[in-house]
């Protein structure tokens, strides 16, 4: 979608279908600690969960936020970095998984920057999107250190044709990310996140 969106040229029409499937269940976690893994492009759905809490501050507790990219300019979002780090109870942390000579900050991989991190599992959920490979090992992280499977919340994300749970296009195990998902909790969706990968 991204190359033909690139080919477009002005007045070209596009249809948009939309929007399909769940969501972020903002009202439940309202008054828990968020900590929010977003890894390389993974980090665009999860923008308007971190940009929700900061516009009702005070409805939820402690924001982290774990941001990750394989490059310095790869990470996204830069532009707000200093508004998330001005805000009350929140806290920003950044890696890369090559650094260049712009960067002084953190290198390596998300999974280790949130052993470092070693956030409180206590009355907190975790949200994780990014590549399969780093949503399968954080998951693994956040349980290793307490996570419950009704505290780790993933988006995912599947190659589509109908959208509405017909054709099967886009199963994982049982789940069908049109319609069940994208977003899951790892008590929904037990061990499915093998079939992932
Ligand atoms: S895309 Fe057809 S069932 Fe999900």
């Amino acid at each position: 979608m991204t190359t033909e969106m690139h080919e477009l040229g002005e007045g070209d029409l596009v249809g948009v279908r939309g929007p399909m499937g769940n969501h972020f269940p903002m009202a439940e976690f309202e008054g828990k600690n968020l900590l929010v893994l977003g890894g390389g492009i993974g980090g665009a759905p999860l923008r308007p969960v971190i940009q929700h809490v900061l516009a009702h501050r005070d409805d939820y507790g402690h924001l982290t936020i774990l941001w990750a990219a394989r490059k310095p300019d790869l990470l996204l979002f830069t532009e707000d970095y200093d508004t998330w780090r001005a805000t009350p109870d929140t806290e920003l942390h950044l890696t890369v998984d090559e650094g260049d000579d712009t960067w002084d900050g953190e290198v390596g991989l998300i999974t280790d920057l949130l052993k470092k991190v070693n956030p409180k599992s206590g009355n907190t959920v975790a949200i994780t999107c990014g590549p399969p490979v780093m949503i399968y090992y954080a998951d693994k992280v956040l349980d290793e250190i307490g996570f419950a499977p009704d505290r780790r919340y993933v988006t995912l994300e599947a190659r589509m044709h109908c959208g509405i749970g017909k054709c099967g296009r886009c199963n994982i195990g049982e789940k069908l990310v049109c319609v069940d998902g994208p977003v899951f909790n790892m008590e929904q969706a037990t061990g499915f996140l093998e079939g992932y990968l």
